[in-house]
């Protein structure tokens, strides 16, 4: 999507930190942005200060786990500005401990903001960006964690794998429709995401892990030493621009990613793959291969 003034964005999860971030940048190009979040006041502040510095938003207050709500907000948002060219599924939260002693409550509030929240926007959105024609975009929010696995955010890192999974699927579908997807991958960011057990709903309450509080402070600590959200929407924007898949905003995890894809390709056995098996594959490969080049080049303008 090359050209994004006069267009119209739609982002959860948009009064802090990344959401913020790339509502911003979207303003200072021209776009109108419909900024939603769960923290109404947060919201507030956030439509306040776009508004003095003189750009076009609208705020809805916005659960992304509540279908129905989601929906609400998209019609709210075509009243409001027209039709919506650009979504930005980011709304997401953070648990930490240890996953084998994760509850019900645990999963269902992760899994249910993080991926389900994702899928709820792309359910009520790309009906709606298909039938006004004009071509799109879509940015799912998912982090390094869709790539970097360890001990300590389980279920975030499980989400981030299905965000990921998902918008390399869903690009193959909407890319000869004229519809980009990327999905956006930050390593650490300068946001207010350690202060997530604010917005955990009462009725996920049962922990399975204590909240660790001073772990909690330790985040924030760390939390400042992460990129500008900023310098993040400024990436985003390139890329949308660009019709990107990945959007890597830290080149901090290069190295790491390397020695990931290495120790994947070293649990091969040394043996040749079975011809017949690979002649199937092969098959499969080509398929991808010809949609995947159709769609580049509808993106690119070229078809
Ligand atoms: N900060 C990082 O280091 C980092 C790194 C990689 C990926 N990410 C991802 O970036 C995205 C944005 O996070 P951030 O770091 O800017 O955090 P943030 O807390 O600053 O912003 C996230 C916003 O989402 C909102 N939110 C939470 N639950 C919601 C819900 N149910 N419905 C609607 N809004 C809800 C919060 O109120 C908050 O304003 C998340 O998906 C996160 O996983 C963050």
């Amino acid at each position: 999507m090359k050209e994004v003034k006069g267009k119209v964005a739609f982002i959860t999860g948009a009064a802090n930190g990344i959401g913020l971030g790339m509502a911003t940048v979207f303003g200072r190009a021209g776009m109108k942005v419909v900024l939603t979040d769960i923290r109404q006041e947060d919201l507030d502040r956030a439509i306040a200060k776009l508004r003095a510095d003189g750009f076009v938003v609208h705020g809805i207050r916005l659960d992304v786990t509540d279908r129905a709500a989601v929906a609400r907000a998209a019609d709210e948002a075509e009243r409001m500005f027209g039709r919506v060219h650009l979504l930005c599924n980011n709304a997401g939260i953070n648990s930490f401990g240890p996953m084998d002693e994760a509850s019900y409550d645990d999963w269902d509030w992760v899994m249910g903001v993080n991926l389900n929240g994702v899928i709820n926007g792309l359910v009520t959105f790309i009906p709606r960006i298909k039938r006004h024609g004009e071509g799109g975009h879509i940015v799912n929010t998912a982090s390094m964690a869709a790539f970097v696995s360890g001990p300590g955010a389980g279920i975030y890192t499980a989400t981030k794998f299905a965000v990921r999974g998902l918008s390399e699927c869903l690009w193959y579908h909407l890319a000869p429709q004229n519809i980009g997807v990327s999905v956006l991958c930050p390593g650490l960011v300068n946001s207010h995401i350690y202060a997530s057990e604010e917005v955990r709903p009462k009725s996920l309450g049962e922990h399975g892990y204590p909240v660790n509080t001073e772990f909690m402070q330790g985040l924030q600590n760390i939390h400042q030493l992460g990129m500008d959200p900023i310098e993040v929407g400024e990436k985003v924007l390139r890329a949308v621009q660009r019709a990107d898949l990945y959007i890597l905003t830290h080149p901090d995890h290069k190295e790491e990613l390397k020695g990931i894809f290495e120790e994947i390709l070293a649990a091969y056995e040394d043996e040749a793959p079975e011809p017949r098996r690979m002649a199937f594959e092969d098959g499969r490969r080509k398929n991808a291969a010809e949609v995947k080049k159709r769609g580049r080049a509808v993106l690119q303008g070229k078809s």
